[in-house]
């Protein structure tokens, strides 16, 4: 069995009992279907099999190490933001060349980390960015790979909050203007920097092509006007941004995704770079929670449940639906009408889902918050002093615990407290 399925009415995962783990390991708990995962991975490598390319899993959207590792396993690199995002590509074992750093805000030890590590690119985003990572560069001695992230001011129609397309936005140098033109230039005949391509993302969630097409053809045709200059650009970086059907009603566009690039950049010379997160790991993963109280209010009701914002953060701050659903499928229980599914944080934003259709459901009773495996463990905090949520990954029939959950002694002994 590939991912989450019902039988008899019970939820599996990976055909094993999902309210096993509940009781193994307890709730609030993340659960990851290695088959998924990989089907999913497998999946997009398949629409893309016609080009040079290779995929850099956005390793923010799940960076527990066994996930990393598993698709590393599959073949993936890892594309980054952080010192510590290389750090664990690195422990998950991604080769070095495989692995792309990106984001607006590098620090002078991430550069210097990622070129003693000798990772495959790093995509610059700001001219006084290129000046610092030449003169890390120098200071080594050594060479630094360097693609240009472009703004090519496309609005991915995606929630505000993760578009990173538009001019407005710190994303990326302007294609306007002749910016990146200019700056391509000057990384082109910098003895410190080797000009490896052009770099795009214009944001994630992303359901609708058109904004993709937009984008490739920008970028391809700021890549052919540099060519024609004489200038080299071996790579061009796709980014990720690949939306799915949180409602888990259709599969993911692997394949139309991949019929466009190959349509628009097939057999054009260039090797090509992919930065998906979401179309990974989403549908590979839910939040297993566990029902604390019934709470009647004024004209629906309150389910409080045992995870909560601190959890699962996208439904607060992105107003995103997760389906949730009760993990023993109750088959004679109506809808007992409008139900808002909170948890105990002290905070009217802390909700999993707002005004849906429920069944009855008693104390005890276990919830499946679908489509967690993206975004869903690597943003939460320990806000109220809750532990995180445990991990885990089920492979092949087997279970692996990629994160026990910590105990208090362990949360609170990370601080120091001088005043007793
Ligand atoms: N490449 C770059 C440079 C990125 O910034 C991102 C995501 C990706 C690739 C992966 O995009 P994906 O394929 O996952 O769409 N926390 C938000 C999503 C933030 C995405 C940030 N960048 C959420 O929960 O929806």
């Amino acid at each position: 069995m590939q991912g989450f399925e019902r039988k008899d009415g019970a939820l599996l995962v990976d055909g094993l009992s999902v309210a096993a783990l509940a009781d193994q390991f307890g709730t609030p708990s993340y659960i990851y279907s290695g088959a998924r995962l990989l089907a999913n991975y497998r999946q997009f490598a398949k629409a893309i099999s016609g080009l040079d390319c290779q995929i850099h899993f956005a390793v923010k959207a799940n960076s527990a190490l066994g996930v990393i590792s598993l698709l590393a396993g599959a073949g993936a690199g890892a594309d980054i933001v952080s010192g510590g995002e290389l750090e664990r590509a690195l422990r998950a074992g991604v080769a070095a060349e495989k692995i792309i750093f990106s984001g607006v805000g590098k620090q002078d030890a991430e550069i210097a980390a990622a070129l003693r590590a000798g990772i495959g690119q790093i995509n610059a985003e700001s001219a006084a960015e290129i000046d610092r990572i030449s003169l890390v560069a120098e200071q080594m001695g050594c060479i630094a790979p360097v693609a240009l992230r472009v703004n090519v001011n496309v609005d991915p129609g995606s929630h505000a909050k993760i578009s990173t397309g538009q001019a407005s936005t710190k994303f990326g140098i302007p294609t306007a203007d002749g910016q990146a033109a200019h700056l391509y230039r000057r990384i082109s005949t910098d003895p410190h920097i080797r000009a490896a391509g052009l770099a795009v993302h214009i944001g994630s969630q992303i359901r609708d092509l058109a904004p993709f097409e937009a984008a490739y053809t920008a970028l391809l045709s700021l890549a052919e006007q540099l060519q024609e200059e004489g200038l080299e650009v071996p790579g061009l970086d796709l980014g990720g941004g690949l939306g799915v059907d949180y409602q888990q009603s259709q599969p993911t566009d692997f394949a139309g995704y991949g019929a466009l690039v190959t349509r628009l950049f097939g057999n054009r010379g260039y090797r090509l770079g992919f930065e998906p997160g979401r179309s990974i790991t989403a549908d590979a993963g839910i939040l297993l929670t566990r029902t604390l109280y019934i709470k009647p209010g004024d004209d629906k009701q309150f389910v409080i449940v045992d995870a909560a914002m601190n959890d699962l953060l996208r439904p607060t701050l992105y107003e995103a639906f997760h389906l949730i659903e009760p993990v023993a499928e109750k088959l004679a229980s109506a809808p007992v009408g409008l139900v808002d599914i909170v948890g105990p944080v002290c905070e009217t934003g802390d909700y999993l889902a707002l005004g849906r259709e429920m069944g009855q459901l008693a104390r005890d009773d276990l919830l499946a918050v679908f489509g967690a495996g993206a975004y869903g463990a690597v943003m939460a905090s320990t806000y109220n002093t809750r532990p995180e949520a445990a991990e885990i990954l089920v492979v092949d029939g087997t279970v692996h615990c990629l994160r026990p959950r910590r105990s208090l002694d362990d949360l609170l002994a990370a601080e120091i407290n001088p005043l007793v």
